[in-house]
């Protein structure tokens, strides 16, 4: 178990299963998009260990960018309201976007993001999450490719974070007693 802000945590992904199925990710995306030099576009903060680890098993020319919005602040809960942060730099016409998001909760984020990616006229635009908390999505998202389905608890660690801390623990871990 791990301690953060006060509360304690105990592993609910392990580093290996994360490992497998992010390697079977990225060698999945590398077939969709051999000869389309895609470019991953991740959302700060929560997906940057997600698409650093991801894009290492992806074996063709690709891009990064990312840009940062927040919907969740220093909660438990999302805010309802996103707020963005820093859009993207690379000019995206035309190009094959892949959306790189480490949860998809209510489905917010990711809906206002599409959206707003959309107006930049991208060929394509898909998504990715590794976690999809498939209970508590409100929003009509599209996902087209998901690492684990998972029931609606608070998760941690691998990127998500609990008041900005936790975001380095290399597992994901659930609140003890859920
Ligand atoms: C979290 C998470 C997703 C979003 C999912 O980000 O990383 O981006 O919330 O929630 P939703 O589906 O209800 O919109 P957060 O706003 O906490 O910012 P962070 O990535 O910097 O932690
Ligand atoms: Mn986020
Ligand atoms: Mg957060």
């Amino acid at each position: 178990t791990v301690e953060c802000n006060g509360e304690t945590f105990h592993v609910y992904i392990t580093q290996e299963e994360l490992q497998e199925r992010v390697s079977e990710l990225g060698e999945e995306l590398s077939r969709h998009y051999e000869g389309r030099n895609p470019i991953f576009i991740g959302v700060l903060n929560g997906a940057y260990i997600f698409l650093s680890d991801l894009m290492r098993h992806v074996e063709i020319s690709c891009e990064v960018d990312f840009l940062k919005l927040s919907s969740y602040g220093d909660e438990k809960v999302s805010s309802g309201e996103v707020t963005d942060l820093k859009d993207i730099d690379a000019d995206i016409e035309d190009r094959n976007v892949i959306l790189v998001e480490d949860i998809v909760d209510t489905g917010l984020s990711m809906k206002y993001i599409v959206e707003k990616l959309q107006k930049k006229k991208p060929a394509s635009i898909e998504t990715i999450t590794l976690l999809h908390k498939t209970e508590a999505t409100r929003h009509d998202v599209q996902l087209d490719y998901v690492g684990f389905r998972i029931p609606a608890l608070f998760v941690l660690g691998y990127g998500l974070d609990y008041a900005q801390e936790g975001r380095n623990l290399a597992q994901i871990y659930i609140l003890d007693g859920e």
